[in-house]
């Protein structure tokens, strides 16, 4: 049995360190004892061990760097039990969803990130002392060892006061210029009540929407634990008592009120809120700015649920986005055909976009198509996993070079990859998009390419029904 000792707390260059040295010499991950402690003497420490570099797909890494930062010690047995695998044959074991080291570690990640989120929504800052320029404190009892990794959103957010925030793990100076780490601090070093309790109060009570009280949800989202660091909590229970009236009221003025479009916001509560229903899900897309330039409304998916295929397209054009539904301009209509000729029908399939806003330029009065840009379709793509998994087709259809990027994840050559495909755990098919038909010249190259397409539409429905 190997001993390997890591620094307390999330010790990344320590496992780095460790884990190279490790898969060099072969170790396998049931002989290593992995331990935290500030006085490694009798231990290898990972500071002493060498090894090669590895090579880890980026997702890897990142997941990596989010599960160093949970508070379970047996974090670092998980990962290394990943890398091994990743070094012997199973490269890609991060797109098996359902296995349940996999499954484990994405939920420790989840859990990190909603930790961050946590902090970053809950914590509040008092006014300390009466020093001029003026210095804030706030207290902070994270779960994980976020500290550093939540450290960025405070600058930004409050570059020009000097503030400090006091953790039982660290503390975190920052002094308009530049920030440090320093000791653990205690509950008392922030102080309790300041003359801006008010003005959080008054900001919570005239952004409460009473029509969104879920007493519960409120609970699971806002602990009990973080409301004494909360002014504005002290005002809930009387807000949640006149909540019924407010929204009779709120209804009545509805139709004046302009919708409130805020991506951050939508994507927060997806996070948050983890629908759990399809309608849910378009709701919020529905009620979030476009994340392209132009967009105007959002086209929704629709078709059969649970269906054979689902058909992911790039972004709904022109006559869609008027429209407000998928695939009913030119494009839309060649996919019909497409299906008929393959011996299916619409009526029987889902049909979605990776993008669900119009991206165009005005020029004049025509609205031209813009390609969107891959951290575009990124931000897109947390939707359409989230609408395919309450979706559940059995195989999903990739159409053209921006549906394969939303769904793989990475971008791919549609004619080197054209065939059946796995989306993670998804079964999948890339094909081309029926515009790309559109915009052939000559008759004949045009029927011929409208051909392979059906006959990829039919391999699509063998394969889903064999699924
Ligand atoms: N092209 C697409 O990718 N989607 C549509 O909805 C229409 C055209």
């Amino acid at each position: 049995m190997r001993c390997i000792a890591l620094k307390p707390g999330a010790d990344l260059a320590g496992f780095r360190a460790a884990a190279r040295m490790l898969l060099q010499a072969q170790c396998v991950p049931g002989d290593i004892a992995w331990t935290t402690t500030a006085a490694p003497d009798l231990f290898d420490t990972a500071a002493a061990l060498g090894g090669a570099p590895v090579l880890l797909p980026r997702a890897v890494a990142e997941l990596i760097d989010s599960i160093i930062l949970h508070s379970d010690a047996e974090k670092y047995a998980l990962l290394y039990a990943l890398l091994w695998r990743i070094n012997h044959g199973e490269r890609h074991v991060l797109e098996v969803k359902s296995d349940p080291l996999v499954h484990r570690l994405e939920r420790m990640a989840k859990k990190v990130r909603t930790d961050i989120y946590k902090m970053h929504a809950f914590l509040r800052f008092r006014r300390a002392g009466n020093e001029t320029p003026e210095r804030f404190a706030a207290w902070w009892e994270p779960e994980h060892f976020i500290l550093e990794a939540a450290a960025p959103f405070f600058v930004d957010r409050f570059p020009s006061f000097r503030w400090t925030i006091f953790t039982p793990i660290g503390s975190l100076l920052w002094n308009r210029e530049t920030l440090t780490l320093g000791p653990p601090g205690r509950r008392q070093d922030a102080p309790e009540h300041d003359e801006f309790e008010s003005g959080w109060k008054d900001y919570f009570e005239s952004t409460f929407n009473p029509a969104r009280v879920n007493e519960r949800a409120m609970l699971a989202q806002m602990p009990k634990k973080y409301w004494r660091n909360m002014p504005e909590t002290r005002s809930i229970p009387g807000m949640i008592q006149i909540a019924a009236s407010r929204v009779d009221a709120m209804i009545e003025k509805e139709a004046a009120m302009p919708v409130k479009r805020n991506p951050q916001k939508a994507v927060d509560q997806m996070f948050d809120q983890d629908p759990d229903s399809l309608e849910d899900l378009n709701r919020i897309i529905t009620a979030s700015d476009p994340m392209v330039s132009g967009g105007t409304k959002a086209v929704l998916g629709e078709g059969l649920i649970h269906p054979d295929i689902a058909f992911v397209g790039e972004q709904p054009g022109d006559q869609e986005d008027l429209a407000g539904r998928p695939f009913v301009g030119p494009a839309g209509q060649l996919l019909n055909r497409a299906m008929e000729a393959a011996g299916f029908e619409r009526s029987q399939v889902y049909v979605t976009n990776a993008v669900k806003h119009f991206k165009f330029e005005q020029r004049g009065k025509r609205r031209l198509h813009k390609t969107p840009t891959t951290s575009e379709v990124k931000h897109y793509r947390w939707w359409l996993e989230k609408e395919l998994e309450l979706v559940q087709p059995k195989l999903v259809v990739a159409l053209g070079a921006t549906a394969t990027l939303a769904l793989a994840g990475k971008a791919l050559p549609i004619n080197a990859n054209r065939g059946a495909a796995t989306f993670g755990d998804q079964a999948g098919y890339i094909t081309v998009h029926p515009s790309y038909m559109l915009r052939l010249q000559e008759d004949d190259s045009r029927q011929d390419a409208f051909d392979a397409f059906v006959a990829d539409l039919k391999k699509a429905r063998n394969l889903a029904e064999a699924a």
